[in-house]
């Protein structure tokens, strides 16, 4: 694996532009983007996701062309009218396409909404293959894609109409109630606000598969301006916990510390670093050294069982005699055989099922394999926290899983629960991968 290196922190530069019509002077770091220089300057409609050109979310227009501004280097912009999904609708009235995307309720979470309405307005054609088809730079995974079709040949068949409002009734189809907002950008999801003077966090992870942290030395990165704090797993508590938030009592595998000195994937925490901005914090982590053992890792989920495989598949499969263990430290608990590097074991029934069996005419035995999937929420997981003025810890969160948050986070911190408030803010979507707590 290449590690990434952050470019270089260098001097910002001034540029000039419109934004929605409104003349903006300001300055942009080099190399950056269209997309972090608009959300700097307060454009939250235009939103961060992939940074890629993959899923749209970020479209606005360039002199009236939309554009991924993720991918439209910021400095180009100099001289150029920008707009946004806040500058569509022109003294208080909807455009064709947002009016369509209200009639026709294109949007579930709302998060793909901006740059779905930017890029379809675009569009010169009323063919709905040719819609389909012209939309592939636009994800959306709330909708299933056919509203939003809907929405676009009603827009430029000319056949938007104005919304009735309905708030309740029996065999109605009620609207969402914030999709007036949601069409014209007003949702402030969790990384679109945070109170001033904010810090930034960012995460050193593990390049190993399988490693131990012999020492680590993080001397350098804390000498570095702008870094506040930096923490390994020497200064947080030894208390392993389950990511999933799934209700109480936990029936997950207690599998996780806050930072460990043994690394199970990669990806794995390391270390974290608090600073003045995600630049410095970046640059920071590079800088602290890491000393790893280096250890054997089986990266077949059968062959991790070892020995088990023979009694729970009856596919002649070789089995690894002796695999490396993932959780090897004694105090780990709640995980069903450690010994097997099997975390959790699910049994499912519903009456008597081996008389059910014995009296089926017909039963299927077969083993089947699903690859690790990603649930593909458009917003991306995101966390602001501070203290209040009453010392509360309060945490705004992109989570399914507040309260489960609120008790985790007092069990980790020894906290009375009056004393954690977590809280969510719109959501841009999270289908269950936002029941872990990250
Ligand atoms: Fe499209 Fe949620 S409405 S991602």
């Amino acid at each position: 694996m290449r590690p990434y290196r952050s470019p270089p922190i260098m001097p910002m530069l001034p540029i000039s532009f419109t934004v929605n019509d409104r003349p903006t002077e300001t300055t942009c770091a080099p190399g950056g983007s269209l997309l972090r220089l608009l959300r700097s300057e307060g454009w939250a409609g235009v939103h961060q996701v992939c940074e890629s050109g993959d899923c749209g979310s970020c479209t606005v227009w360039v002199d009236g062309q939309p554009v991924h501004s993720c991918l439209y280097p910021a400095l180009r912009a100099q001289g150029k009218a920008i707009t946004t999904i806040e500058g569509v609708a022109q003294d208080g009235q909807l455009s064709p396409m947002q009016s369509a995307f209200l009639d026709h309720q294109g949007f579930q979470c709302g998060f793909c909404t901006p740059g779905m309405i930017l890029s379809c307005t675009a569009l010169e054609t009323t063919d709905e293959a040719e819609i389909r088809a012209a939309m592939d730079g636009n994800m959306c995974r709330c909708t299933g894609y056919q509203t939003i079709v809907e929405s676009v040949v009603a827009a430029k068949n000319g056949h938007a109409q104005p919304t009735p409002v309905t708030t309740s009734g029996v065999g109605q189809s009620v609207p969402k109630q914030d999709g007036p907002k949601i069409v014209t950008g007003q949702p402030i999801y969790t990384g679109d606000w945070a109170p001033p003077a904010t810090l930034h966090m960012q995460v050193l992870r593990s390049p190993h598969s399988h490693a131990r942290i012999r020492s680590i030395d993080t001397t350098k990165a804390q000498a570095l301006p702008g870094v506040q704090l930096v923490l390994t797993h020497q200064d947080v508590p030894r208390i392993a916990y389950s990511t999933a938030g799934h209700g109480e009592p936990v029936p997950d595998p207690h599998d996780h510390y806050l930072l460990d000195a043994k690394l199970r994937f990669v990806g794995d925490r390391v270390a974290a670093v608090v600073a003045d901005s995600a630049a410095i914090a970046t640059r920071a982590c590079e800088l602290i050294e890491v000393d790893y053992e280096v250890l054997p890792a089986v990266l077949d989920p059968l062959q991790a069982i070892g020995d088990k495989l023979r009694e729970a598949w009856p596919e002649d499969l070789p089995v690894c005699e002796h695999p490396p263990l993932v959780h090897d430290e004694p105090e780990s608990y709640q995980i069903a055989d450690a010994a097997h590097n099997i975390s959790g074991k699910v049994t499912l029934g519903a009456g008597d099922v081996a008389t059910g069996l014995a009296e089926a005419e017909i039963v299927l035995t077969h083993t089947y394999h699903l690859p690790a999937c990603q649930h593909f929420h458009l917003e991306p997981h995101a966390c602001t926290t501070w203290l209040d003025e009453d010392g509360i810890l309060v945490v705004r969160s992109s989570t399914q899983v507040p309260f489960y948050c609120q008790n985790l986070l007092c069990k980790l911190f020894e906290l009375p629960k009056e004393k954690v408030r977590v809280y969510k803010p719109n959501i841009g979507g999270g289908f269950g991968n936002k029941q872990d707590m990250l």
